[in-house]
């Protein structure tokens, strides 16, 4: 891959990248599209970083498919598709780690220790391989959004970082590959993120301010719902993630809920 980036590199070709962990759906689909438009080629990466999940997560179950991804992949007009195998990334004596000093503790840093350490290991890995001018990244993910931006920032990794809209299932539901984990019956409760984000919205435009009332509101609506548990629920700047008293300007309103043994992220800038 850093050959054929080098190859590229020399014909006065741009790289716009596209970093995934496979198992592709729509929200990942908008993200090549949106790509396309911004290199003469389009990469994305397919790999299931083991640094990025905790020991008790999904990382042996994440799903996983790469026939059907590259092929999907094709149809969004991707180049090259740059799936590595795990010890070609990390090999046996790998000791190196990137590891930012605040955005991690905040929002899913708390019950995810660690897991911002190895997104930022990842991405910078996979930025140095693949040496885009411009890689995008949703903003479902927020707080990794941010993490990337700051981190090419801190070491002058010349990338553009372009966040995207988060795509949404017809019913509000973010497309993300762990909603292949939901029951029936827990889907519908996971609709209540969503709806407790634009309700949230509906406060702030009538002209509730306060942010622990409206973390309070969200809270009670998830709540209602069977199969729900709430990690977090916070109102923080969208650029340090600081939790904010107050909406008296655009904040990010982003919450974490397990619905069954499934855990949801979401989010909305709440505008006054
Ligand atoms: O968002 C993801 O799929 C992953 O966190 C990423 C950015 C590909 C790093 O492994």
């Amino acid at each position: 891959m850093q050959q054929e980036s080098n190859r590229l590199f020399r014909r006065g070709k741009t790289i716009a990248f596209v970093p995934t962990m496979g198992f592709l759906h729509e929200g990942h689909l908008a993200l090549m599209r949106e790509g396309r438009k911004h290199g003469d080629t389009l990469v994305i990466s397919i790999f299931v970083n083991p640094t990025q999940f905790g020991p008790s997560e999904d990382f042996h179950t994440y799903p996983r498919d790469l026939d059907r991804d590259a092929r999907l992949a094709e149809t969004a007009g991707v180049d090259i598709v740059f799936a590595p195998e795990a010890e070609a990334m990390y090999d046996e004596g790998y000791q190196t780690y990137v590891d930012l000093d605040l955005l991690p503790r905040y929002l899913c840093g708390y019950s995810r220790p660690g897991h911002f350490r190895g997104v930022a290991t990842v991405v910078a890995k996979l930025f140095n391989i693949v040496k885009p001018q411009v890689s995008l990244f949703g903003k479902k993910d927020y707080q990794q959004l941010v993490v990337i931006r700051r981190m090419a920032r801190d070491l002058n990794i010349d990338v553009q970082i372009l966040g995207v809209p988060t795509i949404r299932e017809a019913d509000g539901l973010a497309m993300s590959s762990r909603n292949n984990y939901l029951s029936q019956d827990e889907r519908r409760s996971a609709l209540s993120l969503f709806q407790s984000l634009e309700e949230a919205q509906r406060s702030v435009a009538r002209g509730i301010k306060d942010a622990k009332q409206l973390i309070r509101g969200a809270s009670e609506l998830i709540g209602a719902h069977p199969y729900t548990k709430i990690d977090y629920v916070a109102v923080c700047d969208p650029e340090t993630l600081d939790d904010v008293d107050l909406v008296d300007r655009p904040a990010l309103m982003a919450l974490a809920v397990w619905a069954g043994k499934t855990r949801l992220i979401d989010n909305i800038i709440l505008t006054p």
